[in-house]
């Protein structure tokens, strides 16, 4: 993954190969620039961007600029749309500078390296399907007492600790994201719950072969319907024989008590992943130091961790990996991104 810092005298040069594209933060997760930096990143992967890390408008609060191939600039919105943490996208034009585009600039002047532009809206991401697809409003199927299966709409579990189902979309497309979904052929969430996870590695790759794992019996048909070939179990103790993922992505339950079943079903998974799987995982931060001790434990390296506050919870995600080149690659990176603020 690549950066660079723009001056005065560079400057020409990338603008006669690269677009400058403006991400805007998510209002909800406007203060997670780190994460979103490395979401685009790893979401942008096979088009080459590069992140500048002394970007246009980086004096507004919650906008990261990119530099993106100007033969990739019309396939972008393709992988813009699966974004979670960004959710509207602009197109700088410094051969126009003077073109009015509607985007309030609230008197900040356009001019970047001595060099002045005009914005205007280059990509937005459907607030319809957003709502959709949100666990609030998403179709799930359940199986009811009676054995029948019912379809529910909203379905966020049982309200118990461990049975808390709703994770919002923005952050199971960046587990996703921050997973390298282009170089992902399968992958498994071994606590699905009612399937955020499972639903949006579905939709942005429908190639994607998912499998999940869940306890609890209730969710199967709502995993399978979304095309999960689930499996009804115990994670640290299920078999795949020799089945081997890409990528494990999962939100843990967040109850203490948990613990010793999240660390069996990492350690029983070891086996089940590649030498180059990327292991992405949310967990509670009261959860984290006994996490971290289990992954120490098995080798695999902590690419990156991020605290993220969700309404006053203190949340934790990890990036894991086996594989000591891909963590080399990612340490290079993060060591430059946790110094934007
Ligand atoms: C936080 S929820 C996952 C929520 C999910 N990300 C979603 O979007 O709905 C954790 C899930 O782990 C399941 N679980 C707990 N212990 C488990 C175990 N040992 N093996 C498999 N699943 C387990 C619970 O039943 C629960 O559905």
């Amino acid at each position: 993954m690549k950066y660079v810092s723009v001056t005065t005298e560079n400057i020409d040069e990338y603008l006669e190969k690269y677009d400058v594209i403006a991400c805007s933060l998510r209002n909800s997760r406007i203060k997670a620039k780190q994460l979103a930096i490395m979401e685009v990143l790893c979401c942008t992967y096979p088009l080459k961007s590069i992140l500048i890390m002394n970007g246009p408008l980086s004096n507004i609060k919650g906008f990261i600029s990119f530099f993106i191939l100007k033969e990739y600039t019309n396939v972008l919105p393709e992988f813009l749309k699966n974004l979670g943490y960004c959710d509207e996208f602009f197109l700088l034009d410094f051969d126009n500078p003077h073109s009015k585009s509607g985007f309030k600039t609230n008197n900040i002047k356009l001019i970047w390296k001595k060099r002045k532009f005009s914005i205007r809206l280059f990509y937005e991401q459907s607030r319809k399907l957003y709502r959709k697809q949100s666990p609030h409003n998403r179709h799930f199927k359940i199986m009811g007492y009676d054995g029948e299966i019912k379809d529910v709409y909203g379905y966020r579990g049982d309200g118990t600790e461990r049975g808390r189902r709703a994770l919002p979309v923005e952050d199971a497309r960046c587990l996703i994201n921050l997973a390298l979904p282009s170089k992902i052929r399968t992958m498994v969430d071994p606590f699905a719950g009612a399937g955020g996870i499972v639903y949006q590695a579905k939709y942005m790759d429908k190639n994607i072969e998912v499998f999940s794992v869940d306890t609890d019996k209730t969710l199967e048909p709502g995993l399978t319907h979304y095309g999960s070939k689930h499996y009804v179990g115990n994670s640290a103790l299920i078999n795949f024989d020799d089945y081997t993922f890409d990528a494990l992505i999962t939100e843990v339950p967040f109850s203490l008590d948990a613990l010793d079943d999240i660390c069996n079903a990492l350690i029983n998974f070891d086996k089940y992943l590649c030498d180059s799987a990327r292991i992405v995982i949310m967990l509670s931060k009261e959860q984290f130091r006994v996490i971290k001790k289990c992954v120490m434990a098995l080798n695999w390296y902590i690419t990156m961790p991020f605290v993220v506050n969700r309404k006053g919870t203190g949340i934790v995600i990890i990036v894991c990996t086996k594989s000591t080149q891909i963590y080399n690659e990612m340490k290079e990176i993060m060591d430059v991104v946790k110094n934007i603020y």
